[in-house]
């Protein structure tokens, strides 16, 4: 069920180039707060910015107290938010959206996760959760440059990790697509869009795989209609809301225009 919630800030630091890591405290339901689910924060305390801002969850501890987003501070209303220090309250509707889908993944199935900048997050959850269930975790993170670099440790704990940066200073020179085969039972991907497309052409026809898709938001509920995609199914409907029959998708079902 979606909630307004009022979350204490128990800690919003900078862990990379103009990126944050806010750990929030509450009592977050673990049966409904799932990996892929995103929460809308409202980043300021009066009516400027007037929207909330969609993101991800990048975690919860088993006990359920705390939760932690990763952001890039670059706009407006993400600006603000890294103004918040511990103690501040911080309103948020959550948990929004669908989970991924993970029914599929078994004890020792073959997963790979394909993050590429701000679109790394969540999979981090899902791959702990993975992980916890016994799957081997492979991540493959693609960024722009060094200094952009965030979570390679983390993933390392969980799993087998690649990184990939544009400049090539570190980790492997070029783009995530360069390092993927086809050694895996289920993928995950979230990033740009242009990396999400160079990942679709290169899934081949019957492997499962989905995207979990970062489209602008407005009411983040299923009500404006400003974050529709295109469908490629002609059996389903024509135009997805991807705040609520998404973020996440089965990877070849929506046009990425
Ligand atoms: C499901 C989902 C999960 C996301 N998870 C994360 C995350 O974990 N960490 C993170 O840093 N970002 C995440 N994003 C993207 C993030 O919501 C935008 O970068 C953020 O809204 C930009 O706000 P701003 O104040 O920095 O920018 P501004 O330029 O001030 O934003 C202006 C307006 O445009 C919208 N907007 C601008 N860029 C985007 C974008 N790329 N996606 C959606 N709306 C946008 C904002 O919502 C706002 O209404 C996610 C987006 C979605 C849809
Ligand atoms: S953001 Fe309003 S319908 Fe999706």
């Amino acid at each position: 069920m979606i909630q307004q919630i009022q979350t204490k800030v128990k800690s919003n630091e900078l862990i990379a180039d103009k990126i944050y890591k806010l750990v929030l405290s509450d009592d977050f339901d673990l049966n409904q707060f799932l990996p892929g689910k995103f929460i809308h924060i409202k980043c300021a305390d009066g009516l400027d910015p007037l929207l909330r801002r969609p993101m991800s969850i990048c975690n919860i501890n088993d006990s359920g107290d705390e939760m932690v987003v990763l952001y890039r501070a670059d706009g407006k209303g993400t600006k603000l938010l890294s103004q918040k220090n511990p103690g501040d309250e911080l309103d948020m509707l959550a948990p929004l959206g669908v989970e991924f889908p993970t029914e599929q993944v078994k004890a020792g199935s073959k997963v790979l996760m394909i993050g590429g900048g701000i679109g790394v997050p969540p999979l981090y959850y899902l791959s702990r959760k993975l992980k916890a269930q016994g799957a081997q975790i492979k991540a493959i993170l693609g960024f722009n440059a060094a200094k952009d670099v965030f979570y390679e440790d983390e993933f390392k704990e969980l799993g087998e990790t690649y990184i990939t940066t544009i400049d090539g200073r570190y980790g492997h020179q070029g783009l995530v697509t360069d390092l993927m085969d086809e050694d895996y039972d289920i993928l995950y991907t979230c990033g740009p869009t242009a990396m999400i497309k160079a990942v679709q052409a290169k899934v081949p026809e019957g492997k499962l795989a989905y995207m979990s898709l970062e489209e602008r938001m407005a009411c983040g509920i299923g009500a404006c209609l400003a974050c529709v995609s295109k469908s490629t199914d002609p059996n389903c409907k024509s135009y997805n809301r991807v705040c609520t029959e998404g973020p996440v998708f089965p990877i070849n079902s929506i046009d990425l225009l």
